[in-house]
């Protein structure tokens, strides 16, 4: 999977790896299957940190009230779903000073050129005509500092990262040639199927948690009526056999939601709706999803009410976190030649 490494980096013997959710919408499918869903399955084999990433989400305007609600409950959706607390460390990005402090060193060895190619920005400055401010434009540079921090070997995310992860590969080795080996240079893990979960109306793009548009989106957290609801109302097309293809990219969408969520492969599936409609294939999908989630739902309720284990768990989790961060940004503060404290 990931390269060979040298084994100071190593923690238990085990590689590193780091993710994250920006919580400037409401956690969605489309996260679960290309991201959350990923990270659980990672969590024996690796040493995991996974962060609520409340900085980068700050590159729109949140209002604050909002803001600090999402944070807790996106942290709450994490443990909800499978993370262990005590196997990987699960943490807010805003805890931990180094990310911020690394991003400035960063920034001063990231070509302009290099951020004015990222689609995502330039996708983010059509939304957002009004706010084009600079967080938006470094942003890449803070996911950078994020994952170099913790010697990161593997990021498991969804398609639309992955020109991110190039760009900290990129960053990663420039810094190495010019000061000698501090970062390992990690390599992206997205998903073959659910790499890119599609909007339920408009299957020409990503499922998005901030799409104005909601029954494009199903959220975790939505209850099954409403799955039902959204996934029965997703566009189709006027044929009515269930085919595999870039010309039905609504039926498209549904299978492979479908198939990462049974793990079935996609022929098999298009095999089984042999000869029925697209209804049926839409309600046996939403039966699957709410099948899928509802643990997340049912363990969220029980987690959310209870704020002192959240917020004692948030403690000792950052603690962790920083305690790695810290590491790694001074090895870099002494390659720069910055003077040590004390
Ligand atoms: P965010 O919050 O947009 O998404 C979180 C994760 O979900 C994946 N994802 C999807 N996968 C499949 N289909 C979709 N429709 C879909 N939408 C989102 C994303 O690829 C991502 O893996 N910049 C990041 C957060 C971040 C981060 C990091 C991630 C900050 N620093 C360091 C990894 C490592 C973001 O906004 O993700």
């Amino acid at each position: 999977m990931a390269q060979e490494t040298n084994s100071k980096y190593l923690i238990n013997g085990k590689q590193n790896i780091l993710s994250g959710s920006a919580p400037s919408g409401d956690l969605t499918l489309g996260n679960f299957i290309g991201a959350i869903r990923q990270w659980g399955n990672l969590q024996n084999e690796y040493n995991c940190y996974y962060m609520v990433v409340d900085l980068h989400s700050i590159t729109t305007r949140q209002d604050p009230k909002v803001l600090r609600e999402r944070s807790i409950s996106f942290f709450a959706q994490y443990l909800a779903a499978g993370l262990d607390p005590k196997k990987n460390t699960i943490f807010f990005q805003s805890h931990v000073s180094a990310h911020s402090e690394l991003a400035w060193i960063l920034n001063c060895f990231t070509p302009y050129g290099d951020l004015t190619r990222m689609t995502q920005f330039k996708d983010k400055s059509v939304k957002h005509p009004k706010n084009i401010n600079a967080g938006l434009f470094t942003y890449p540079v803070l996911m950078a500092a994020d994952i170099l921090l913790y010697d990161c070997h593997l990021v498991p995310v969804g398609e639309d990262q992955k020109q991110h992860i190039e760009l900290t590969r990129d960053i990663a080795l420039r810094f190495n040639n010019e000061f000698g080996e501090t970062f390992v240079v990690p390599e992206p893990f997205i998903p073959k199927v659910g790499g890119r979960v599609m909007a339920l109306q408009e299957p020409s793009r990503k499922m998005d948690k901030s799409d104005p548009n909601q029954n494009n989106t199903v959220f975790l957290l939505d209850e099954p009526k409403v799955i039902e609801k959204k996934l029965k109302s997703a566009t189709t097309d006027s044929g009515t056999t269930i085919e595999y293809t870039e010309e039905k990219p609504g039926v498209k969408n549904l299978l492979e939601i479908y198939s990462s969520l049974s793990e079935e492969k996609i022929d098999s599936i298009v095999q089984k709706f042999e000869g029925k409609m697209y209804g049926h294939l839409k309600v046996d999908l939403a039966s699957l999803v709410v099948e899928k989630t509802q643990h997340i739902r049912d363990e969220y309720k029980r987690l959310i009410a209870d704020k002192n284990f959240l917020h004692s768990v948030m403690k000792e989790n950052a603690e962790r976190a920083s305690a790695h961060a810290d590491k790694t940004l001074s090895r870099v503060y002494d390659k720069i030649g910055f003077v040590p404290k004390a």
